[in-house]
């Protein structure tokens, strides 16, 4: 059972699209699918047909207390043959502080256990997530392996998208997992060429983070979603059942069970690169480049000593020969080494050093 959680904390760049359309285009292909609807707003019930306010219960019921884990099969709908819904409600919206009053190792890992309890009954289950990472989400990201990132193909979104890496990567410490991230670029209008040069920045900054597929804008999926379907089962040539379809193509191949980014030391004709940052105010200082899929200190180890009042983190990378961009994150702002001359501009603004290795 692969369990992906479809997370982003930027509102409206196309998380419930694509857990409904995805689901419909896995499901159309014969895998059985669960989506779980982890957002109080529950677009992504509406989205397959379910209407929240006619349900006696939901994923509160699950979710709620300790002991409601057995539960989570009894609150699933069934949308069509083998797409199967945990539909959301706005009482989840008091679930998030609810939660927060409870003790830490009981509180995120409810869905969790509640999908253990499934018993492998699913291919995929796609969870939903709300637009902030708030107790709910990590409950998600608690019970998945994969996530997948739907990014706008706007400028702004990459700069958010920075952020969300990092919290993902620091919450990884917390979850006790690796965690595969994947990016999909959404809503794109290739009509502009504004945006085939921000889809352009965002596969040169992934690399193969980012997915092949592209989900391009098609008003078609907004009125699938009114209609409470995904678009293949509304339309076979729309540009949305088109690029779904790839999606569920892409997913089902891919072995995102893999994490994405491999961890460094992996590489076959790896060196070890040392780099040094040095600070005195400084509390925490990762490091993010290319080789390392922009998740700061991914697949790195750090050492941090005192020379005096300045602290040194020592940062070493195993890499094959190549060029990469990098960049510090002190204290949360990304910045330049101060240390290496050598910098070029960066796709998002500002500059990434260069660590050229031979
Ligand atoms: N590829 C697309 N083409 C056209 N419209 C789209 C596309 N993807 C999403 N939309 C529309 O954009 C709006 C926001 O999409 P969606 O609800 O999937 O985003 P979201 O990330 O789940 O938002 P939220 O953070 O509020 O949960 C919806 O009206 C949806 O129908
Ligand atoms: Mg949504």
């Amino acid at each position: 059972m692969r369990v992906i959680a479809i997370v982003n904390q930027k509102g409206g760049c196309g998380k419930t699209t694509t857990a409904a359309n995805l689901a419909g285009c896995l499901a159309r292909d014969g895998a059985r699918v669960l989506v779980v609807d982890l957002d109080p707003q529950a677009h992504a019930t509406l989205a397959l047909g379910i209407d929240p306010e006619d349900l006696d219960e939901n994923l509160y019921e699950v979710l709620a207390d300790p002991g409601g884990a057995g539960r989570l099969r009894e609150v699933c709908i069934e949308h069509a043959e083998n797409l199967l819904v945990a539909p959301s409600g706005i009482v989840l919206s008091a679930l998030e502080q609810r939660l927060a009053a409870e003790p830490v190792e009981s509180r995120t890992d409810r869905l969790s256990a509640a999908l253990d309890q499934l018993n492998g009954e699913f291919d995929y289950v796609l969870i939903d997530c709300p637009p902030n990472v708030g107790m709910l989400t990590f409950n998600a990201l608690r019970a998945a392996r994969e996530v997948i990132v739907p990014l706008e193909t706007s400028f702004f979104a990459i700069h958010g998208v920075q952020k969300l890496l990092e919290t993902i990567a620091l919450l990884t410490e917390r979850i006790g997992h690796d965690l595969a991230v994947r990016i999909l670029p959404t809503l794109y209008d290739g009509r502009t060429r504004y945006a085939r040069q921000t889809l352009a920045q965002i596969r040169e900054m992934f690399k193969d983070m980012c997915f092949d597929t592209v989900i391009r804008q098609n008003v078609k999926l907004r009125e699938a979603a009114s209609r409470g379907k995904p678009i293949n089962a509304v339309s076979r040539t729309a540009h949305g059942t088109i690029d779904y379809n790839a999606l569920a193509v892409e997913v089902a191949a891919s072995g995102l069970e893999q994490p994405a980014v491999a961890p460094t030391e992996a590489l076959e004709g790896s060196r070890e690169v040392v780099v040094r940052f040095r600070d005195s105010a400084a509390n925490d200082v990762r490091i993010a480049g290319d080789f390392n899929g922009w998740v700061p200190d991914r697949g790195v180890r750090s050492l941090i000593e005192a020379e005096g009042q300045t602290r040194v983190w020592t940062k070493i990378l195993s890499l094959p020969p190549g060029t990469y961009e990098y960049r510090y994150v002190v204290d949360g702002e990304w910045r330049e080494d101060p240390d290496n001359p050598e910098a070029v501009s960066s796709a998002v603004g500002g500059r990434n050093s260069l660590l050229v290795v031979r």
